[in-house]
């Protein structure tokens, strides 16, 4: 999506080999027109499919996710990283282990919001190891609802999440994919 390439070109920070920042327009400072552009562009890579709910995980997936479910008509889910007060029983759970952050999160879904009924699009901001697909997954797994496929923003394709998920037979979806970030530089794939 050229878009999404282009604020990554002119606004991303290249932080290592293995990591890029992109506080400006979606981890810290979001940026509303770009989010629109990609709820659309999702609903449109995934128009051949039903789908009745939008799955992701707090934060960074949230402002995406909401904009594609906007696009499609239909509710968003998000997996919360902390248990809520008022929700402690009634639960899907998940462990997830951030590679980026060295940490295990459990993560959570009330069982009121996702059912055996839906079909689920699961969408979040990055792909690298895929352990937050997985563990979103899981959870689709869990509630007997059918997982329509995976939308990505930004996958590091020079991680292997990307064709861990493609060699399960799930469809994933990537807005834009990056090749290598080596020398300080963002390659795309093709
Ligand atoms: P994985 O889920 O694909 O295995 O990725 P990993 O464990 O490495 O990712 C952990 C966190 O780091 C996730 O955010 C993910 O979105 C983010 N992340 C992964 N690679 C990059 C990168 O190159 N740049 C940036 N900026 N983030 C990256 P999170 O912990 O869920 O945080 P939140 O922002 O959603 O709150
Ligand atoms: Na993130
Ligand atoms: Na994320």
């Amino acid at each position: 999506m050229q878009p999404l390439k282009e604020k990554i070109l002119s606004e991303g920070k290249v932080l290592s080999n293995e990591i890029i920042k992109v506080d400006a327009f979606i981890n810290h400072q979001i940026d509303p027109l770009l989010m629109k552009g990609i709820g659309s562009e999702f609903c449109r890579r995934f128009s051949d499919t039903e789908i009745t709910k939008v799955l992701t995980i707090e934060s960074s997936g949230i402002a995406p996710a909401l904009m594609t479910a906007l696009e499609l008509q239909v509710p968003v889910v998000f997996a919360r990283k902390k248990k809520s007060l008022t929700l402690r029983n009634h639960l899907y759970e998940s462990k997830v282990f951030s590679f980026t952050k060295k940490e295990v999160n459990h993560i959570t879904v009330s069982k009121d919001y996702i059912t055996k009924e839906d079909r689920v699009l699961v969408i979040d901001d990055f792909l690298a190891n895929g352990q937050a697909a997985d563990g979103l997954m899981d959870i689709v797994e869990q509630s007997g609802a059918h997982l329509v496929g995976i939308g990505i923003l930004i996958e590091k394709a020079f991680q292997e999440g990307g064709k861990l998920l493609r060699e399960k037979g799930i469809r994933v979806e990537s807005l834009a994919k990056i090749a290598s970030l080596e020398d300080g530089k963002v390659l795309f794939v093709d």
